[in-house]
Protein backbone atom coordinates (compact mmCIF):
# COMPACT_ATOMS: atom_id res chain seq x y z
CA UNK A 1 0.00 0.00 0.00
CA UNK A 2 1.27 3.49 -0.99
CA UNK A 3 -0.03 6.81 -0.33
CA UNK A 4 -0.29 10.15 -2.87
CA UNK A 5 -0.54 13.11 -1.07
CA UNK A 6 -1.92 15.75 -3.05
CA UNK A 7 0.67 19.39 -1.97
CA UNK A 8 -0.12 20.99 -5.15
CA UNK A 9 -2.66 23.20 -6.24
CA UNK A 10 -3.36 26.92 -6.33
CA UNK A 11 -4.95 27.86 -2.75
CA UNK A 12 -6.04 31.02 -3.76
CA UNK A 13 -9.23 30.66 -1.22
CA UNK A 14 -6.26 31.11 1.45
CA UNK A 15 -4.91 34.14 -0.04
CA UNK A 16 -2.59 36.41 0.91
CA UNK A 17 -1.00 33.64 2.80
CA UNK A 18 -0.41 31.45 -0.19
CA UNK A 19 0.89 34.50 -1.91
CA UNK A 20 4.14 33.57 -0.21
CA UNK A 21 3.67 29.66 0.90
CA UNK A 22 2.32 26.94 0.31
CA UNK A 23 -1.17 26.78 2.09
CA UNK A 24 -0.32 23.01 3.19
CA UNK A 25 2.74 24.80 4.94
CA UNK A 26 0.10 26.79 7.23
CA UNK A 27 0.62 25.92 10.43
CA UNK A 28 -2.47 24.57 12.73
CA UNK A 29 -1.43 24.41 16.42
CA UNK A 30 1.97 25.04 14.99
CA UNK A 31 2.29 22.30 12.93
CA UNK A 32 1.88 22.71 8.95
CA UNK A 33 -1.45 21.54 7.95
CA UNK A 34 0.63 18.42 5.51
CA UNK A 35 2.38 17.07 8.10
CA UNK A 36 -0.83 15.67 10.02
CA UNK A 37 -1.63 13.92 6.80
CA UNK A 38 2.08 12.61 6.62
CA UNK A 39 1.59 11.05 10.50
CA UNK A 40 -1.46 9.68 9.92
CA UNK A 41 -0.62 7.71 7.45
CA UNK A 42 2.25 6.41 9.06
CA UNK A 43 0.37 5.75 12.02
CA UNK A 44 -2.17 3.53 9.66
CA UNK A 45 0.96 1.70 8.77
CA UNK A 46 1.82 3.39 5.45
CA UNK A 47 5.25 5.29 5.18
CA UNK A 48 6.14 4.50 1.40
CA UNK A 49 4.17 7.98 0.74
CA UNK A 50 4.72 10.55 -2.61
CA UNK A 51 3.79 14.07 -2.60
CA UNK A 52 2.07 16.49 -5.32
CA UNK A 53 3.92 19.45 -5.26
CA UNK A 54 3.41 22.50 -7.66
CA UNK A 55 6.50 24.38 -9.31
CA UNK A 56 6.04 27.53 -7.26
CA UNK A 57 5.66 26.22 -3.75
CA UNK A 58 7.22 22.74 -3.92
CA UNK A 59 10.96 23.39 -3.07
CA UNK A 60 9.54 24.71 0.41
CA UNK A 61 7.27 21.48 1.15
CA UNK A 62 10.52 19.77 -0.08
CA UNK A 63 12.88 21.65 1.97
CA UNK A 64 10.54 21.94 5.11
CA UNK A 65 9.35 18.46 5.14
CA UNK A 66 12.48 16.37 4.06
CA UNK A 67 12.72 12.50 2.87
CA UNK A 68 10.57 11.87 5.66
CA UNK A 69 12.97 10.58 8.52
CA UNK A 70 10.85 13.37 10.57
CA UNK A 71 8.26 10.61 10.47
CA UNK A 72 9.52 7.53 9.74
CA UNK A 73 8.26 7.18 6.36
CA UNK A 74 10.19 7.54 2.93
CA UNK A 75 8.56 10.54 0.95
CA UNK A 76 9.10 11.30 -2.92
CA UNK A 77 8.09 14.08 -4.13
CA UNK A 78 6.47 14.63 -7.50
CA UNK A 79 6.23 17.20 -9.26
CA UNK A 80 2.76 18.41 -11.46
CA UNK A 81 3.30 21.27 -13.67
CA UNK A 82 -0.17 22.74 -13.29
CA UNK A 83 -2.76 22.36 -11.08
CA UNK A 84 -5.15 20.79 -13.49
CA UNK A 85 -6.70 18.10 -11.14
CA UNK A 86 -6.93 15.55 -8.50
CA UNK A 87 -6.95 12.64 -11.80
CA UNK A 88 -4.19 14.48 -13.05
CA UNK A 89 -2.59 14.45 -9.89
CA UNK A 90 -2.54 10.84 -10.37
CA UNK A 91 -1.94 10.28 -13.80
CA UNK A 92 1.75 12.18 -12.99
CA UNK A 93 2.69 9.90 -9.89
CA UNK A 94 1.71 7.02 -11.93
CA UNK A 95 5.36 5.97 -11.97
CA UNK A 96 5.88 6.51 -8.11
CA UNK A 97 2.23 4.73 -7.78
CA UNK A 98 3.14 1.71 -10.09
CA UNK A 99 0.45 -1.19 -9.68
CA UNK A 100 0.44 -0.73 -5.96
CA UNK A 101 -2.89 -0.06 -4.52
CA UNK A 102 -2.68 3.66 -2.91
CA UNK A 103 -4.61 6.38 -0.49
CA UNK A 104 -5.22 9.35 -1.83
CA UNK A 105 -4.99 12.06 0.34
CA UNK A 106 -5.64 16.19 -0.22
CA UNK A 107 -2.73 17.73 1.68
CA UNK A 108 -5.12 20.74 2.78
CA UNK A 109 -7.73 18.28 4.65
CA UNK A 110 -7.36 16.96 8.36
CA UNK A 111 -9.31 14.23 9.53
CA UNK A 112 -9.87 13.48 13.45
CA UNK A 113 -6.23 11.20 13.98
CA UNK A 114 -6.13 7.35 14.11
CA UNK A 115 -9.10 6.81 11.55
CA UNK A 116 -7.74 6.02 8.53
CA UNK A 117 -6.10 2.48 9.95
CA UNK A 118 -9.97 1.36 10.10
CA UNK A 119 -10.83 2.44 6.74
CA UNK A 120 -7.91 0.83 5.02
CA UNK A 121 -8.27 -2.62 7.10
CA UNK A 122 -12.16 -2.13 5.22
CA UNK A 123 -10.15 -1.53 1.74
CA UNK A 124 -7.94 -4.19 1.91
CA UNK A 125 -10.36 -6.96 3.00
CA UNK A 126 -13.14 -6.14 1.49
CA UNK A 127 -10.45 -6.03 -2.17
CA UNK A 128 -12.62 -2.74 -3.54
CA UNK A 129 -11.67 -0.94 -6.31
CA UNK A 130 -12.34 1.89 -4.75
CA UNK A 131 -13.09 3.17 -1.33
CA UNK A 132 -14.29 6.38 -0.38
CA UNK A 133 -15.07 8.49 2.58
CA UNK A 134 -18.16 10.83 3.19
CA UNK A 135 -19.35 13.10 5.79
CA UNK A 136 -22.62 14.60 6.28
CA UNK A 137 -23.03 18.11 5.32
CA UNK A 138 -24.90 21.28 5.70
CA UNK A 139 -23.96 23.07 2.05
CA UNK A 140 -23.24 19.96 -0.21
CA UNK A 141 -23.53 21.83 -3.20
CA UNK A 142 -20.04 23.05 -2.28
CA UNK A 143 -18.63 19.38 -2.48
CA UNK A 144 -18.15 16.41 -4.32
CA UNK A 145 -22.02 14.67 -3.75
CA UNK A 146 -22.49 10.78 -3.34
CA UNK A 147 -25.78 9.08 -3.70
CA UNK A 148 -25.18 5.15 -1.98
CA UNK A 149 -27.55 2.45 -1.56
CA UNK A 150 -28.27 0.70 1.45
CA UNK A 151 -25.27 -1.86 1.14
CA UNK A 152 -22.52 1.04 0.57
CA UNK A 153 -22.11 0.59 -2.91
CA UNK A 154 -21.89 4.25 -4.54
CA UNK A 155 -24.30 4.95 -7.46
CA UNK A 156 -23.69 8.26 -8.52
CA UNK A 157 -21.01 11.18 -8.02
CA UNK A 158 -21.57 14.41 -8.69
CA UNK A 159 -18.82 17.59 -8.29
CA UNK A 160 -20.31 20.97 -7.08
CA UNK A 161 -23.70 20.20 -7.98
CA UNK A 162 -26.23 22.79 -8.11
CA UNK A 163 -29.18 20.28 -6.76
CA UNK A 164 -27.28 18.30 -4.49
CA UNK A 165 -28.89 14.79 -4.37
CA UNK A 166 -27.85 13.72 -1.19
CA UNK A 167 -25.87 15.51 1.79
CA UNK A 168 -22.59 13.21 1.86
CA UNK A 169 -20.18 14.84 0.80
CA UNK A 170 -16.64 13.53 -0.33
CA UNK A 171 -14.00 14.15 2.27
CA UNK A 172 -10.69 14.55 1.00
CA UNK A 173 -9.52 10.86 1.33
CA UNK A 174 -9.85 7.87 -1.67
CA UNK A 175 -8.36 4.37 -1.19
CA UNK A 176 -7.78 2.93 -4.85
CA UNK A 177 -6.62 -0.03 -6.60
CA UNK A 178 -4.70 0.23 -10.18
CA UNK A 179 -7.75 0.19 -11.86
CA UNK A 180 -8.19 3.84 -11.18
CA UNK A 181 -5.34 4.57 -13.44
CA UNK A 182 -7.48 2.75 -16.68
CA UNK A 183 -10.53 5.16 -15.55
CA UNK A 184 -8.77 7.89 -15.24
CA UNK A 185 -7.07 7.50 -19.41
CA UNK A 186 -11.40 7.03 -20.16
CA UNK A 187 -11.87 10.76 -18.60
CA UNK A 188 -11.65 14.47 -20.57
CA UNK A 189 -11.33 17.46 -18.56
CA UNK A 190 -14.36 18.90 -16.98
CA UNK A 191 -15.98 22.82 -17.43
CA UNK A 192 -13.12 24.17 -15.60
CA UNK A 193 -10.55 22.65 -17.17
CA UNK A 194 -9.93 19.69 -14.69
CA UNK A 195 -9.15 15.81 -14.81
CA UNK A 196 -11.72 15.24 -11.92
CA UNK A 197 -11.53 12.33 -9.80
CA UNK A 198 -15.02 11.90 -9.02
CA UNK A 199 -15.11 11.55 -13.04
CA UNK A 200 -12.61 8.89 -12.65
CA UNK A 201 -14.76 6.80 -9.58
CA UNK A 202 -18.23 7.40 -11.56
CA UNK A 203 -16.57 5.61 -14.97
CA UNK A 204 -15.52 2.56 -12.02
CA UNK A 205 -18.99 2.75 -11.45
CA UNK A 206 -20.13 2.48 -14.49
CA UNK A 207 -18.11 -0.50 -15.10
CA UNK A 208 -19.66 -2.01 -12.69
CA UNK A 209 -16.82 -1.93 -10.23
CA UNK A 210 -16.37 -2.31 -6.57
CA UNK A 211 -16.60 1.24 -5.50
CA UNK A 212 -17.94 1.49 -1.72
CA UNK A 213 -18.04 4.17 0.60
CA UNK A 214 -18.15 4.65 4.62
CA UNK A 215 -19.73 7.48 6.79
CA UNK A 216 -16.20 9.21 8.50
CA UNK A 217 -18.17 9.57 12.24
CA UNK A 218 -14.99 12.16 13.30
CA UNK A 219 -14.31 15.21 12.50
CA UNK A 220 -12.83 16.37 8.85
CA UNK A 221 -11.94 19.99 7.79
CA UNK A 222 -10.87 21.39 4.40
CA UNK A 223 -8.66 24.28 5.53
CA UNK A 224 -9.11 25.97 2.37
CA UNK A 225 -10.61 29.00 3.92
CA UNK A 226 -9.66 31.37 6.77
CA UNK A 227 -12.75 29.98 9.10
CA UNK A 228 -11.76 26.53 8.34
CA UNK A 229 -8.23 26.90 9.74
CA UNK A 230 -9.39 29.24 12.75
CA UNK A 231 -11.54 25.86 13.22
CA UNK A 232 -9.20 23.26 12.54
CA UNK A 233 -6.79 25.24 14.82
CA UNK A 234 -9.40 25.31 17.77
CA UNK A 235 -10.00 21.50 17.14
CA UNK A 236 -6.40 20.65 17.11
CA UNK A 237 -5.68 22.35 20.56
CA UNK A 238 -8.88 21.14 21.82
CA UNK A 239 -8.25 17.89 21.66
CA UNK A 240 -4.10 17.13 21.44
CA UNK A 241 -2.66 19.97 23.47
CA UNK A 242 -0.42 18.76 26.39
CA UNK A 243 0.87 21.57 28.88
CA UNK A 244 4.46 21.76 28.21
CA UNK A 245 6.90 24.75 29.65
CA UNK A 246 10.28 25.31 28.19
CA UNK A 247 10.15 29.54 28.27
CA UNK A 248 10.70 31.30 30.94
CA UNK A 249 7.59 33.21 32.30
CA UNK A 250 8.06 36.03 35.08
CA UNK A 251 6.50 36.52 38.66
CA UNK A 252 4.23 38.95 37.18
CA UNK A 253 2.23 36.37 34.77
CA UNK A 254 0.17 33.58 34.73
CA UNK A 255 -0.45 30.53 32.42
CA UNK A 256 -3.55 29.24 33.31
CA UNK A 257 -4.82 25.52 31.71
CA UNK A 258 -2.96 23.71 28.95
CA UNK A 259 -0.26 26.06 27.56
CA UNK A 260 2.74 25.47 25.80
CA UNK A 261 5.61 27.89 25.62
CA UNK A 262 8.43 27.04 23.18
CA UNK A 263 12.36 27.33 23.95
CA UNK A 264 13.70 30.73 24.22
CA UNK A 265 10.34 32.31 24.67
CA UNK A 266 10.12 34.83 27.43
CA UNK A 267 6.71 35.83 29.06
CA UNK A 268 6.16 39.01 30.87
CA UNK A 269 3.71 40.54 32.97
CA UNK A 270 1.02 38.44 30.84
CA UNK A 271 -1.71 36.34 31.23
CA UNK A 272 -2.44 33.17 29.01
CA UNK A 273 -5.30 31.17 28.99
CA UNK A 274 -5.11 27.83 27.45
CA UNK A 275 -5.04 25.81 25.02
CA UNK A 276 -2.89 28.13 23.69
CA UNK A 277 0.54 27.08 22.22
CA UNK A 278 3.65 29.52 21.58
CA UNK A 279 6.45 28.42 20.01
CA UNK A 280 10.61 29.21 20.15
CA UNK A 281 12.01 32.54 20.92
CA UNK A 282 8.79 34.26 21.05
CA UNK A 283 8.41 37.56 23.38
CA UNK A 284 5.09 38.50 25.27
CA UNK A 285 4.61 41.92 27.26
CA UNK A 286 1.72 42.99 29.02
CA UNK A 287 -0.44 40.88 26.78
CA UNK A 288 -3.92 38.39 27.17
CA UNK A 289 -3.68 35.13 25.04
CA UNK A 290 -6.65 33.69 25.30
CA UNK A 291 -7.77 30.47 23.88
CA UNK A 292 -7.41 28.86 20.96
CA UNK A 293 -4.41 31.16 20.11
CA UNK A 294 -1.36 29.70 18.24
CA UNK A 295 1.47 31.99 18.13
CA UNK A 296 4.60 30.69 15.95
CA UNK A 297 7.87 30.65 16.41
CA UNK A 298 10.11 34.38 16.70
CA UNK A 299 6.80 36.37 17.50
CA UNK A 300 6.83 39.74 19.30
CA UNK A 301 3.43 40.86 21.31
CA UNK A 302 3.72 43.76 23.29
CA UNK A 303 0.52 45.33 24.81
CA UNK A 304 -1.79 43.04 23.08
CA UNK A 305 -5.00 40.88 23.60
CA UNK A 306 -5.48 38.36 21.20
CA UNK A 307 -7.90 35.44 21.38
CA UNK A 308 -8.91 32.44 19.22
CA UNK A 309 -6.25 33.38 16.61
CA UNK A 310 -3.51 32.22 15.17
CA UNK A 311 -0.36 34.30 14.53
CA UNK A 312 2.37 33.38 12.31
CA UNK A 313 6.28 33.52 12.13
CA UNK A 314 8.02 36.40 12.93
CA UNK A 315 5.09 38.20 13.09
CA UNK A 316 5.21 41.77 15.49
CA UNK A 317 1.88 43.22 17.44
CA UNK A 318 2.47 46.43 19.90
CA UNK A 319 0.01 48.10 21.37
CA UNK A 320 -3.06 47.58 20.35
CA UNK A 321 -5.82 48.49 22.45
CA UNK A 322 -8.81 46.37 21.22
CA UNK A 323 -8.59 42.51 21.56
CA UNK A 324 -8.00 40.89 18.04
CA UNK A 325 -10.03 37.44 17.94
CA UNK A 326 -10.77 35.07 14.65
CA UNK A 327 -7.70 36.75 12.73
CA UNK A 328 -5.10 34.85 10.88
CA UNK A 329 -1.86 37.75 11.04
CA UNK A 330 0.51 36.49 8.62
CA UNK A 331 4.54 35.83 8.94
CA UNK A 332 6.45 39.02 9.50
CA UNK A 333 3.17 41.08 9.42
CA UNK A 334 3.24 44.16 11.58
CA UNK A 335 0.63 45.58 13.61
CA UNK A 336 1.97 48.43 15.57
CA UNK A 337 0.75 51.75 16.55
CA UNK A 338 1.91 54.58 14.78
CA UNK A 339 4.82 56.41 16.63
CA UNK A 340 3.56 60.03 15.10
CA UNK A 341 1.03 62.27 14.76
CA UNK A 342 -1.60 62.73 13.21
CA UNK A 343 -3.23 60.20 15.25
CA UNK A 344 -4.43 58.16 12.17
CA UNK A 345 -4.80 54.75 10.98
CA UNK A 346 -1.85 53.60 8.06
CA UNK A 347 -1.69 50.70 6.15
CA UNK A 348 0.59 49.15 3.72
CA UNK A 349 -1.69 46.04 2.88
CA UNK A 350 -1.11 43.35 1.07
CA UNK A 351 -3.61 42.27 -2.04
CA UNK A 352 -6.93 39.97 -1.04
CA UNK A 353 -6.12 40.85 2.53
CA UNK A 354 -9.37 41.24 5.01
CA UNK A 355 -9.40 43.58 7.93
CA UNK A 356 -12.35 44.60 9.67
CA UNK A 357 -12.42 47.69 12.18
CA UNK A 358 -14.50 48.73 14.68
P1 LIG B 1 -8.23 22.40 -3.83
O1 LIG B 1 -8.28 23.02 -2.48
O2 LIG B 1 -9.50 21.90 -4.39
O3 LIG B 1 -7.58 23.37 -4.90
P2 LIG B 1 -6.56 24.54 -4.73
O4 LIG B 1 -5.37 24.22 -3.90
O5 LIG B 1 -6.21 24.97 -6.11
O6 LIG B 1 -7.31 25.64 -3.85
P3 LIG B 1 -8.21 26.91 -4.17
O7 LIG B 1 -9.57 26.37 -4.48
O8 LIG B 1 -8.17 27.68 -2.88
O9 LIG B 1 -7.56 27.67 -5.29
O10 LIG B 1 -7.20 21.19 -3.79
C1 LIG B 1 -7.24 20.19 -2.78
C2 LIG B 1 -5.83 19.74 -2.49
O11 LIG B 1 -5.26 19.12 -3.63
C3 LIG B 1 -4.89 20.87 -2.13
O12 LIG B 1 -3.99 20.38 -1.14
C4 LIG B 1 -4.16 21.16 -3.40
C5 LIG B 1 -4.11 19.81 -4.08
N1 LIG B 1 -4.15 19.83 -5.56
C6 LIG B 1 -3.08 19.33 -6.28
O13 LIG B 1 -2.06 18.90 -5.70
N2 LIG B 1 -3.16 19.33 -7.65
C7 LIG B 1 -4.24 19.78 -8.32
O14 LIG B 1 -4.25 19.74 -9.56
C8 LIG B 1 -5.34 20.29 -7.56
C9 LIG B 1 -6.57 20.81 -8.25
C10 LIG B 1 -5.26 20.31 -6.19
Amino acid sequence: MKALILSGGKGTRLRPLTYTGAKQLVPVANKPILWYGIEEMVTAGITDIGIIISPETGQEVQTKTGDGELFGANITYILQEKPAGLAQAVQVARPFLEDSPFVMYLGDNLIQQGDLSHFLKQFSIEHQDALILLRSVSNPSAFGVATVDENGRVLQLIEKPKVPASNLALVGVYFFSNLIHDAINCIQPSARGELEITDAIQCLIDQQKRVTACKLEGWWLDTGKKDDLLEANRLILDTYLEKSITGEIDAQSSVIGRVQIGAGSKVINSTIRGPVVIGNNCYLENCFIGPYSSIADNVILIDTDIEHTVVLENAKIAGIHQRIIDSVIGQRAQLTVAPRRPKALRFMIGDDCQIELT
